[in-house]
């Protein structure tokens, strides 16, 4: 798909994940769930597709989300696809989740949970415009206060920066995770300048 300017947008291997690839740099994109809208003020490319309609991606920052470091860095499946239902514990003000929303699209969803209240308050508003993300107030280590605001969902992410994170973490597929749905868990490691993503299936 080509812009005005001449962006070429292309898809990336992991579905519902766009790119523009210059040389060897790679940025990568996700499709506006609701085009005219920035969350972070992130940069939007709208591009013309093969039918002459107007599409619009956000660039997916890796600067500001380890889940998109995570695929620039190669990371072999998110499992996060169109349609995916997602339950994602630690969204913070929504940076990543709204990425995941733009890649689940209108017939996936995100159950986004987060404990504080200041960032809490800025993912309310930006779950406001997008209608398939339900924002979650509550700690991550207690599923049985939210399970009845969340279906089975196919994925579990886990991006909590807290030392028992896999412990809060496993506390939530046995009420949510689908037989045979996978969970993703970001750890920071010690010095902090990589932060790779662990799967575990
Ligand atoms: C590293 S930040 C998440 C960044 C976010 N995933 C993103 O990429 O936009 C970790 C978040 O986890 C939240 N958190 C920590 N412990 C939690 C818990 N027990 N339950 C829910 N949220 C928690 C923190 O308040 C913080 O907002």
């Amino acid at each position: 798909m080509e812009g005005g300017n001449k962006v070429i947008v292309t898809p990336h291997r992991h579905a519902g994940v766009f790119m523009i690839a210059k040389g060897r740099d790679c940025t990568i994109l996700t499709k506006n769930l609701v085009p005219g809208k920035a969350v972070y003020n992130e940069e939007r490319h709208s591009v013309q597709n093969e039918y002459g309609t107007e599409v619009e991606y956000r660039v997916w920052d890796p600067f500001r989300s380890d889940l998109a470091s995570a695929v620039i860095g190669g990371a072999d499946n998110i499992w996060i696809k169109p349609g995916a239902k997602v339950l994602y514990l630690g969204a913070a003000s929504g940076t990543t989740v709204s990425h995941v929303s733009d890649i689940a699209g209108p017939e996936g969803c995100v159950y986004a949970v987060e404990i504080s209240e200041k960032s809490g308050r800025e993912l309310v508003n930006m779950a406001k415009t997008r209608p398939n993300v339900t924002p979650i107030f509550e700690d991550a280590r207690n599923p049985a206060k939210y399970k009845m605001l969340v279906s089975m969902v196919d994925v579990i992410c886990a991006d909590l920066a807290q030392p028992d994170e896999a412990m809060i973490l496993a506390h939530n597929p046995s009420f949510f995770l689908k037989m045979g749905g996978h969970f993703l868990l970001i750890i920071n490691v010690s010095n902090n300048t990589s932060r790779p993503l662990i799967q575990i299936k």
